[in-house]
């Protein structure tokens, strides 16, 4: 259960944290690395576009001029092939340069192996014939396979501006390619015409498909360049995504370790919570069960008392037999308070001027210390000090402290007791020479069962704490080992008369 709550979470804190990200991250990377793929494509197309229109452009116009000088020239063959060669030999882009007929079939040219050659079709024959310009042939020729030319003509123009034959000149398109590549590598290209025949392309089946394509119209021909920058891992991007991804692992464990610190810290607070719970029930228990045996022995020595009370009449006798019986009766109510540990607090407080409860501790506290052979320094403050409590239960209170400070003490040693008011706050120190406590013990003092004694029980302060803190007041321990312990107990000063608020007392 525990394992599968770390896995749990783990799986919250890093892993789920960690996946999320890395998909933010790469698809980040990702938009910004088409971005750029994007401009460079972009760029590279209007390079590419400017030099494909510009060779079009230039050989229209050539062609043009030729032809217009060329249309003074008669049908010989000789002549003719002269004229071919020498235009062929003024560019080195043209592969070869024919004469063509009306019909679209060659004459002559500078490669005889294509005499008599169909090489214009007549929707491209009947565009020039209109317009009278030189035309990019975009039919049968492209539809050859394996060609690797592309064809501009232009018609020869009589003094009737009536056209009798073609100058048409073959442009290379491997030496374009090449160009093309050393103009800008590593980019993807195709050339293709209205009708999606592919003139040209470099990279273009290489693709995967991730990169956008951008489309550059041709302005000399009714053609499209399309461009794409491919897709290659950049080592570099991915270093920069992989120390991304590392930097969250990494803050998310921390983040991890701090809440597992912070998970087992609640859980010890928990168990220690509990087990101090447990003491406490069991302690309850205990007493509840004990409390009733103690009473009914009680009932027995207050009978016997009482026999002794008509047996000794003197004054000096009977004195001390009322304090035995009010102790008694202490005993029997304290033990039936002591179920207050086991079950929640609920009592009708009085107001009681504490001086007059310590009036009543004196003879006891005195005649415990004459027992233990020391002495006790009172200082009382001379004005009523009132406050609200249980009287029996302060004594409890009293007396434990008092007890715990003549156990700590030698032979010879003073107890002092100050009571006084202070701060809104009835104070009552009980301040001791004995052998004190280190900041370790003072940790422990109030714990249940916490005891240093041979045939101590280590509840003695744990239930003054209980009580007082019912009352609403606090108990204080200040020590030091070999100079003594002050205890101070405080409770809540009543301002009010005491008359007034139906007094007990
Ligand atoms: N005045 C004191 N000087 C030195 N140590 C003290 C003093 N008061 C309490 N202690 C320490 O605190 C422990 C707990 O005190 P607590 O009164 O709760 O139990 P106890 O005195 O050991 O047992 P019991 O009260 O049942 O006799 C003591 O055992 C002692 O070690
Ligand atoms: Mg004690």
């Amino acid at each position: 259960m525990k394992k599968r709550h770390k896995f749990t979470t783990y799986l919250l804190i890093v892993i789920l944290p960690l996946i999320i990200m890395s998909i933010i991250y790469w698809r980040h990377l990702d938009r910004s690395i088409q971005k750029e793929r994007q401009e460079q494509a972009e760029w590279a197309g209007s390079v590419y576009q400017e030099y494909i229109d510009q060779v079009i452009g230039e050989t229209k116009k050539k062609l043009e001029l030729l032809s217009l000088s060329s249309s003074v020239l008669y049908m010989d063959d000789k002549k003719t092939e002269h004229l071919m060669k020498w235009i062929l030999d003024t560019d080195p882009r043209y592969a070869d340069v024919y004469w063509v007929n009306m019909d679209g079939i060659s004459l002559s040219g500078t490669n005889k192996a294509f005499y008599h050659y169909y090489l214009i079709e007549q929707a491209d024959i009947n565009k020039a014939i209109i317009t009278q310009r030189a035309v990019v042939a975009e039919g049968k020729a492209l539809n050859n396979s394996g060609i690797n030319h592309f064809s501009i003509f232009a018609p020869i123009l009589d003094h009737e501006k009536k056209a009798h034959g073609f100058l048409l000149a073959q442009i290379t398109i491997d030496r374009m390619e090449k160009i093309l590549n050393i103009l800008i590598p590593d980019q993807a290209l195709k050339l293709e015409t209205s009708d999606h025949i592919r003139v040209l392309s470099i990279n273009a089946d290489n693709t995967s498909g991730h990169s956008k394509w951008v489309d550059f119209p041709l302005s000399e021909v009714d053609w499209t360049l399309s461009v794409q920058k491919p897709d290659t891992l950049n080592t570099n991007t991915m270093n920069v995504f992989l120390m991304l991804v590392f930097f969250t692992f990494f803050f998310t464990h921390m983040i991890y370790t701090a809440v597992e610190e912070l998970l087992v810290r609640r859980e010890a607070k928990r168990q220690k919570e509990l087990t101090e719970r447990q003491k406490i029930d069991f302690v309850g228990t205990l007493a509840a069960s004990t409390a009733h045996e103690i009473k009914n022995p009680l009932t027995g020595i207050k009978g016997l008392i009482q026999l002794l009370v008509e047996k000794h009449p003197e004054e000096q006798d009977q004195f001390y037999y009322s304090v035995i019986m009010k102790e008694i009766e202490r005993i029997n109510s304290i033990v039936s308070e002591f179920l207050i540990l086991g079950k929640p607090l609920a009592r009708n407080l009085s107001i009681y001027d504490v001086r007059s409860i310590i009036a009543e501790l004196r003879p006891i506290i005195e005649s415990e210390a004459r027992h233990f052979n020391m002495d006790v320094a009172w200082n009382i403050m001379k004005e009523p000090i009132w406050v609200q409590c249980t009287k029996d239960q302060l004594k409890q209170i009293i007396l434990n402290t008092v007890k715990n400070g003549f156990e700590a003490m030698k032979d010879g040693e003073k107890l002092s007791i100050r009571v006084y008011h202070e701060n809104e706050y009835a104070k009552i120190d009980i301040i001791d020479m004995g052998q004190g406590l280190n900041e370790k013990e003072i940790g422990k003092v109030f714990d249940p069962f916490y005891t240093s004694k041979k045939e101590g029980t280590g509840l003695g302060l744990f239930v003054c704490k209980r009580i007082i803190e019912s009352f609403n007041g606090k108990i204080e321990l200040t020590s030091k080992p070999l100079i003594g312990t002050t205890v101070t107990i405080s409770l809540p000063l009543v301002t009010k008369h005491p008359r007034s608020l139906n007094d007990a007392h």
